[in-house]
């Protein structure tokens, strides 16, 4: 038997999805944002084999209200303001929902036209709203981390006389170290990315960072000097706009002119940051990044499209093909002058996730997703003017976008104030309405406050602030007793 089950009992049910969703749009606000559940609850609720019979979609769903629905972490929440919070708007979800439909695998243009030119074009459109030349092309990943490692896998390709593609890097003497150089402050997918590549962690320059967590320029040019004279050759900046912890911007006009002068390839990772390209008024954080050879930026993060979603914008696509580019023959197809999506990566099988971007794009149009981000960032300018009238609270780190940094200056040394930090983090999420993330800046401990959710306002802010403040009495009141 391979029937799908009846139209007769999947209609209904795809209205009761419906239906669901909606419902848990409109009151996820109601559920804590980190379930209160303890590790191995939810498996315990699961039986521990398939069943053999196939059970009812009624059934199925009544299961995922009660299992699933409640005892995930609602990063949906409007006080989700943990990590860089992020939005899966209706928009996109209808577009995440007929793409599942339509089940379409994006390998070849001929194996979905639609699919292959909605993405070239919507990736353009892309690029106009980030302001950037013509010259460059977009395509979608999954992650910023994949579309890194593939920017990385296109700069090694081209490197001079090395021929990776062909020989590999196994077992030869002829091949000097490649380096890549990124700050302290950058994302641990360009770590990944050179193990990955077989170019090993140590190869990758963490350039110090300087007061406002931004690489310092002329440590890198120090950094790129020394490698040379040792032998070694230097491959790639990776510059980022938008740091994971404190979302600073590298000086990436001054590594654009030093990776052109010294044939060095430039990555910027825009993974969060890059949104805010859009609004033309903070465009100049990210003046340079238009000499980039490639450029990562994630809508899911903060374009308001359902995780996953990965612009990879590069300046010549074909270096990227001609280093991933294989065809077998039960690929081959005669349609000419087509972008068949799998010449661009590693991967054959492709998600149809430019509908999604599509939706999102056309339901807000430039201005409303202009003035959605522009929101953002002045409830974290607002919620950095709250922090900085308490005395016993510090924001520390800019706020060019919308997060804000802030430690608890609680405790006589460093190590007991990183503790009662920690503290402090652990009771304000363990309220149930909001949840927030940490970081070490400087080896400090660090609370972070991301906000990128749509339904967030400036009421949610305020009460996490209350939230915050009454957990910090509430802990230095118990540490007096
Ligand atoms: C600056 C930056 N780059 C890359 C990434 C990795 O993103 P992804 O989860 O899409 O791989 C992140 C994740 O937060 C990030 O902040």
């Amino acid at each position: 038997m391979s029937r799908d089950v009846s139209d007769s009992e999947l209609r209904p049910a795809l209205h009761r999805v419906a239906d669901m969703i909606a419902d848990d749009l409109q009151d996820v606000g109601q559920y804590p944002v980190m379930p209160r559940v303890r590790p191995g609850e939810v498996a315990s609720m699961l039986p521990g084999s398939p069943p053999s019979e196939g059970e009812s979609l009624n059934r199925i769903l009544d299961d995922y209200a009660r299992i699933i629905e409640p005892n995930i972490t609602h990063w949906n929440h409007p006080g989700f303001l943990g990590y860089f919070s992020i939005t899966g708007s209706g928009p996109g979800i209808l577009g995440e929902a007929l793409s599942a439909a339509l089940n379409v695998n994006a390998m070849l243009w001929r194996t979905s036209p639609a699919a292959t030119e909605l993405e070239e074009r919507v990736c353009d459109w892309l690029r106009q709203m980030l302001g950037l030349p013509e010259v460059f092309r977009g395509h979608i990943n999954d992650t910023a981390s994949i579309s890194t490692m593939l920017a990385l896998a296109a700069a090694r390709h081209v490197q001079p006389g090395l021929e990776v593609r062909e020989l590999g890097l196994a077992g030869r003497p002829d091949i000097p170290e490649l380096v890549v150089y990124t700050s302290d402050q950058a994302h641990s997918s360009c770590d990944k990315a050179a193990m990955t590549l077989g170019l090993g962690l140590r190869q990758v320059r963490r350039i110090e960072s300087d007061e406002q967590f931004r690489m310092r320029f002329e440590s890198l040019v120090e950094a790129v000097e020394a490698d040379r004279r040792a032998g070694r050759r230097p491959m790639a900046v990776v510059a980022t706009a938008g740091t994971t912890s404190t979302t600073s911007v590298d000086p990436i006009d001054r590594i654009a002119e030093l990776c052109h002068r010294e044939g060095l390839w430039l990555h910027v990772d825009a993974a969060y940051a890059g949104s805010a390209a859009i609004c033309p008024e903070l465009r100049d954080l990210f003046c340079g990044w238009e000499r980039a050879d490639s450029i990562v930026f994630n809508p899911h993060k903060w374009l308001f499209t359902p995780f996953d979603c990965s612009v990879l914008l590069m300046r010549d696509v074909d270096r990227l093909k001609s280093a991933f580019s294989l065809v077998p023959d039960y690929l081959k197809t005669d349609e000419e002058d087509v972008t068949n999506l799998m010449d661009l990566g590693v991967q054959l099988g492709r998600r149809f996730r430019s509908l999604k971007l599509w939706m999102v794009i056309r339901a807000f149009g430039v201005e409303g997703l202009r003035d959605r981000i522009r929101e953002h960032c002045r409830m974290a300018q607002d919620l950095a003017s709250l922090i900085d009238e308490e005395s016993d609270f510090e924001v520390v780190a800019p706020v060019p976008f919308s997060v804000v940094c802030f430690r608890w200056l609680a405790g006589d040394s460093p190590e007991q104030q990183d503790h009662r930090n920690e503290a402090l983090l652990n009771e304000i999420n363990a309220q149930g309405p909001v949840f927030l993330s940490s970081t070490k800046l400087d080896g400090r401990t660090t609370l972070r406050t991301a906000i990128g959710n749509l339904k967030t306002t400036d009421q949610h802010i305020q009460d996490a602030w209350q939230i915050v403040r009454s957990a910090a009495d509430r802990l230095a009141a118990d540490q007096l007793r």
